[in-house]
């Protein structure tokens, strides 16, 4: 198949290209598309076999669900039919936005969006190109990551390509994303609510929303969100965490993973040290939201470099940091 790719811009895509990409998506076919958080993968939420092309092209298990994407509240309605009030007051505090909220399903939503469960994850994006799509498509639109299943998710339109260029319709480059990592996952049909992915929507603005909330243990996650029990957001390169990341410390686990012939990467944000042929270093930013952003384009960059390993100094498990510092964990612990 080629896929087409379409440059547009991502405050204001021309209506051409919104109308050539709705198009792809009423006839069937899959169209890669920015959102704030990271590029999705869009087909017809209502139409089981445009959404099971989904999990062919990325090589997706089947048991895990896909998030529907909506542009307007009516649409929610449409989607799950038990929405409350605790729905309806997170949307208007989050919406647009990335928080994912997992709800009841309505019987427009086939099997193969839920993988055969109850509920179904819903969000409305906060991109211009997004939420135009959706639009246009006149349907909501079913939507994971757009990459290759364990793969770190795609936050530009090259990435996209790389991955899936060739399995696809269609993309639309806005180059890179405004976050970079992915929604929080958020069940709301428990009392407290629970957080099933850590995301872009820190735990601290949630608690300031709803009082109490509960953030799901690594193994309750697993059985309740199945994508967080596949491998996940890896670089090929085996990645270590640097514990305890003081000067000393910093410079032994670098002479401790230095190997003969071999290529070592090295993220980190507040030391400096000099590149060598056997060493790639990359300067991570400071500030969280900069470091979001970097994060999955970084581990690409690493694989590309060729290096065997990845060293990264952790960050502040605190706002955003949370959600980095989880999807840094899930990518160490993948091999
Ligand atoms: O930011 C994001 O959320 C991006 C953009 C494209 O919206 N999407 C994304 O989708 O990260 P994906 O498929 O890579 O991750 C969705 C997560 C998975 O962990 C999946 O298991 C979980 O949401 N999920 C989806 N439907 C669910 C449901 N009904 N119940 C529990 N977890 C669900
Ligand atoms: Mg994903």
């Amino acid at each position: 198949m080629k896929t087409i790719i379409i440059n547009v811009d991502p405050e204001s895509p021309s209506p051409a290209a919104i109308k050539q990409a709705a198009a792809v998506i009423r006839r069937g076919g899959l169209v890669a598309f920015p959102t704030e958080t990271v590029y999705g993968l869009g087909a017809n939420a209502f139409d089981a076999e445009s959404v099971r092309h989904i999990f062919a092209a990325k090589g997706r298990p089947l048991d895990n669900p896909i998030i529907v994407h909506i542009a307007d509240m009516n649409t929610l309605l449409l989607v799950s039919d038990r929405v409350n009030n605790v729905a309806v007051d997170l949307a208007e505090a989050f919406w647009p936005g990335p928080l994912t909220l997992v709800l009841p399903r309505s019987r427009y939503i086939p099997d193969a969006v839920t993988a055969g469960r109850d509920t179904v994850a819903i969000r409305m994006p906060n991109s211009p190109v997004a939420l135009q799509l959706i639009r246009q498509s006149g349907v909501p639109v079913a939507a994971p990551s757009a990459n290759l299943s364990e793969r770190p998710s795609g936050t530009t339109g090259k990435h996209v390509f790389e991955d899936l260029g060739g399995k696809i319709d269609m993309v639309l480059d806005a180059g890179l994303v405004q976050i970079g990592v992915e929604s929080t996952v958020l069940d709301i049909s428990t009392t407290p609510p629970t957080i099933l992915r850590l995301g872009a929507v820190t735990l601290e603005q949630l608690q300031e929303q709803l009082g109490d909330i509960h953030v799901g243990a690594p193994g309750e996650m697993a059985k309740r969100s199945p994508g967080t029990r596949h491998r996940h957001y890896s670089p090929r390169a085996r990645v270590v965490i640097i514990e305890s990341p003081d000067e000393p410390n910093l410079r032994a686990t670098v002479s401790e993973h230095t190997r003969p012939g071999r290529k070592l990467g090295l993220m980190v944000h507040s030391f400096e040290v000099a590149e060598r042929p056997d060493l790639k270093v990359i300067k991570m930013p400071a500030d969280l939201g900069q470091y979001a952003k970097r994060l999955f384009a970084t581990f690409r960059e690493m694989d590309e470099a060729g290096v065997d390993s990845i060293l990264v100094q952790g960050v502040a498990e605190e706002g955003l940091g949370r959600a980095i510092m989880d999807r840094i964990r899930r990518a160490a612990e993948a091999k």
